[in-house]
């Protein structure tokens, strides 16, 4: 049986690293975006599953609720199965404000994107596994969440107060699915990534090229979305089923603390 998995964000940067991984180690893969549909990132991806029918796109904001129900429905439609959500999506403020400036309207919108779209599609997604399932195996679980928080769970930058928050947030969020739906069957990870080379990072790219070359990061270069990717694959591939809850970090050490 083919694998299912559904990637928010899967149409570029660290989303497309992971659906690429995905649909190399045989998933199919389900992308929810909001750009229209990426007619060569799709064709690149059929091909490199070898048919047209193991990838999709499904246009839609995940901060939109009832986009959440369209999206798993598509999948469950087309497969007959869910397997794994990584809930990748994400974006940072709009423009970069300390926190005495900072507007309530920009809070909102990184919330409702990182963290209260997320849940409820992790909610969404869990509901669907548990009504499409026969049976609890006791070797394996029968699902898993990944969540992509970051180093800003727990790193404080005073001029975006709000994207930490959401990715504090999507760790209480790590922890209370993973609790909530260990009798179910379901485990659920973080994936904790650092400074990455994305279209996300790519306007403060020269901040960050010193930040490395000053000797900040144990491993001294940027992350690629691959890296990512290669946790992801690793937590979804079955291999850990008596662990959930569990932050993985993908920052080349940066989140030890040194002295
Ligand atoms: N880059 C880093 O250094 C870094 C570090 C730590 C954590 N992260 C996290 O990693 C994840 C991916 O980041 P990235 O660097 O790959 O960012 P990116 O290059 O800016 O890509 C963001 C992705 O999210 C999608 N997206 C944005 N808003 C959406 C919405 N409302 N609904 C559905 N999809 C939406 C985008 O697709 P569309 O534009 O088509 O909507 C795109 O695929 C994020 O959660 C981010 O916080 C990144």
């Amino acid at each position: 049986m083919t694998r299912v998995a559904l990637v928010t964000g899967g149409n570029r940067g660290i989303g497309l690293g992971i659906s690429r991984r995905l649909v190399a180690d045989g998933f199919a893969v389900s992308i929810l975006a909001t750009r229209e549909e990426p007619a060569e990132v799709l064709a690149e991806l059929r091909e490199l599953a070898g048919s047209d029918a193991l990838v999709r796109y499904v246009q839609g904001s995940v901060a939109d609720l009832a986009t959440h129900a369209r999206f798993v429905d598509d999948a469950v439609d087309a497969w007959g199965r869910l397997d794994l959500l990584v809930n990748n999506a994400g974006v940072g403020p709009s423009v970069r404000t300390d926190l005495l400036e900072a507007a309530p309207e920009e809070f909102d919108r990184v919330l409702g994107i990182n963290l209260r779209g997320p849940y409820f599609l992790t909610q969404a997604f869990a509901n669907r596994v548990v009504a499409l399932r026969d049976e609890i195996p006791d070797d394996r679980p029968v699902a898993t969440v990944v969540n992509v928080s970051s180093i800003s769970a727990t790193t404080v930058s005073v001029n975006r107060g709000e994207y930490c928050i959401s990715k504090a947030g999507v760790g209480m969020a790590t922890q209370l699915w993973a609790v909530r739906l260990a009798p179910e069957g379901i485990v659920v990870y973080e994936v904790r990534p650092g400074i990455v080379a994305t279209d996300m990072t790519a306007g403060v790219s020269a901040r960050y090229d010193r930040f490395f070359a000053d000797g900040n990061v144990p491993i001294a270069r940027w992350g690629r979305p691959s890296d990512v990717a290669g946790a992801v694959a690793l937590l979804a591939s079955g291999q850990t089923p008596y662990s959930t809850g569990e932050v993985f970090h993908v920052d080349g050490g940066l989140h030890v603390p040194v002295l």
